[in-house]
C-alpha cells in the first residue's frame, strides 16, 4: 500500500502504525500493528481512539492483511473481531460494513486497498466539511468549552468539534477554550490541550466539575462535544460526562453543539436507550494510569460503576453539525435522521 500519514495514524513499509494516545502528550510512540490481535489491543487499551479513528484504523488493516495474501474467509472473520473491539462507536460497524461489501468482490485485495484510502479520504473532507459548517456559528469572541477530545488525533482530518474550534479560531471568532480534563481516561487533559498548543489556540485546562461555576458565572458561551453514536430521534451517545455538561448548559441557557461526520449516524437506532454503553475496567477509577506513571488511591476491593459513554438527550441539544451541514431540532424532529426508506 502507498504511504500514508495523519496525525495518529501511518502505513509505511506496508505496515499499519499508529501513535500511542495513551502515552501522548509526555511521550510520542508509534506501535507497529501487524495482526488483528495488536489492533484489538490498542482499541481496546485506547491507544487508537475517537470514533473515526477507530473505524478508519480497522479497515487499513485489514487491506494490508488482504495485500499481504490472507484468504476471503479469514478476512471475514478477522473484519468481525475488528468489529467487536469497542462497543459504542458506530463508526466502526459503519466503515467495516463498507468493507465487508467489497470482501464480496473477485478482486477483494485491489478493491478493499482502494476502499479504506477512500475513507480515509472522506474523512478527511467530512472533518473540513463539520469545520466550515460549525464555525459558521460561532459569535466573535466565543469562550467555548469542550470534552473528551475530538481533534485530529481521533480522525483522519482536522476533527470534529475541535476541527470546528479551530476553525473557529482561524476566523478569528474565538477568544479561549475550556477543556475538561475528561476523567476517568483524561483525553482533555493529556490530548485536547496538547493539540490546542500545537494549534497555537488559548485554552484553560478544567477539572469537570468546574464546568457548571463557569457557566453559573457567564464564562462559556457555547459548548461544543463530538459524538460516538448518533440516534435516529438525535439522541446522542459520547464521552461519560457529556449528558452532565448538557443538563448545565440547558440550565444556563448556554448553546449545546454536536459535530460529527454522517459515518456516526445510526439510523436503525431508534433512540438513546438502545445504543450499547461500554463498561470499562474499575482501575481507571480506582487510580490513574500513564505513562507519567500508575497510580491508585482507593481503597483495595472498592466497587466501581465505570461506564465509558453517556446519552444525551435531542431534547438538550442546540444543533448537530454533519459533514452535510447544520441540522436544527426543528430538522431531527421532524425525522431528518430517521432510515431512509
Ligand atoms: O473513549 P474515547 O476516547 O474513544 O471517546 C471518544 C469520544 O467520546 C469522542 O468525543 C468521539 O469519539 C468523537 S471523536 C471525533
Amino acid at each position: 500500500m502507498q504511504t500514508l500519514s495523519t496525525t495518529s495514524l501511518q502505513i509505511r513499509d506496508n505496515q499499519l502504525w499508529v501513535l500511542d494516545q495513551q502515552a501522548l502528550p509526555q511521550k510520542k510512540i508509534w506501535c507497529p500493528t501487524p495482526d488483528v490481535a495488536s489492533l484489538v489491543e490498542h482499541i481496546k487499551t485506547l491507544r487508537v481512539r475517537g470514533a473515526p479513528l477507530i473505524g478508519l484504523s480497522a479497515s487499513l488493516l485489514l487491506a494490508l492483511l488482504a495485500e499481504q495474501g490472507m484468504p476471503r474467509a479469514e478476512l471475514a472473520e478477522a473484519l468481525e473481531t475488528l468489529r467487536a473491539s469497542r462497543p459504542t462507536a458506530v463508526n466502526l460497524m459503519n466503515n467495516l460494513d463498507r468493507m465487508k461489501l467489497v470482501l464480496t468482490q473477485d478482486n477483494y485485495a485491489t478493491a478493499l486497498t482502494e476502499e479504506a484510502l477512500r475513507l480515509v479520504a472522506e474523512d478527511k473532507t467530512l472533518c473540513d466539511n463539520i469545520a466550515d459548517a460549525g464555525s459558521t456559528l460561532i459569535v466573535p469572541g466565543s469562550r467555548l468549552l469542550t470534552h473528551c477530545n475530538t481533534g485530529g488525533l481521533a480522525t483522519a482530518g482536522v476533527g470534529t468539534a475541535l476541527g470546528v474550534i479551530a476553525r473557529g479560531w482561524q476566523q478569528g471568532k474565538v477568544a479561549s477554550v475550556w477543556v475538561d480534563e475528561t476523567r476517568p481516561l483524561l483525553q482533555g487533559g493529556r490530548l485536547t490541550a496538547w493539540e490546542l498548543g500545537e494549534l497555537g489556540v488559548p485554552y484553560h485546562l478544567i477539572c469537570d466539575s468546574m464546568a457548571a461555576s463557569l457557566m453559573a458565572q457567564g464564562k462559556v458561551d457555547a459548548i461544543w462535544v463530538g459524538a460516538d453514536r448518533i440516534a435516529a430521534n438525535g439522541d446522542v451517545a459520547n464521552k461519560i460526562g457529556t449528558y452532565s455538561l448538557a443538563v448545565l448548559a440547558q440550565y444556563h441557557n448556554v448553546p449545546f453543539y454536536v459535530a460529527a461526520p454522517h459515518t456516526t449516524l445510526d439510523r436503525h437506532c431508534p433512540d438513546g436507550s438502545a445504543i450499547p454503553i461500554e463498561q470499562r475496567a474499575a482501575s481507571e477509577v480506582t487510580g490513574v494510569a500513564g505513562s507519567f506513571g500508575d497510580v491508585t488511591w482507593a481503597p483495595e476491593g472498592a466497587q466501581v460503576y465505570n461506564p465509558a459513554f453517556d446519552v444525551t438527550p435531542a431534547s438538550l441539544i442546540s444543533g448537530w453539525v454533519l459533514d452535510t451541514g447544520v441540522v436544527t431540532p426543528e430538522q431531527v424532529t421532524a425525522g431528518v435522521f430517521q432510515p431512509r426508506v
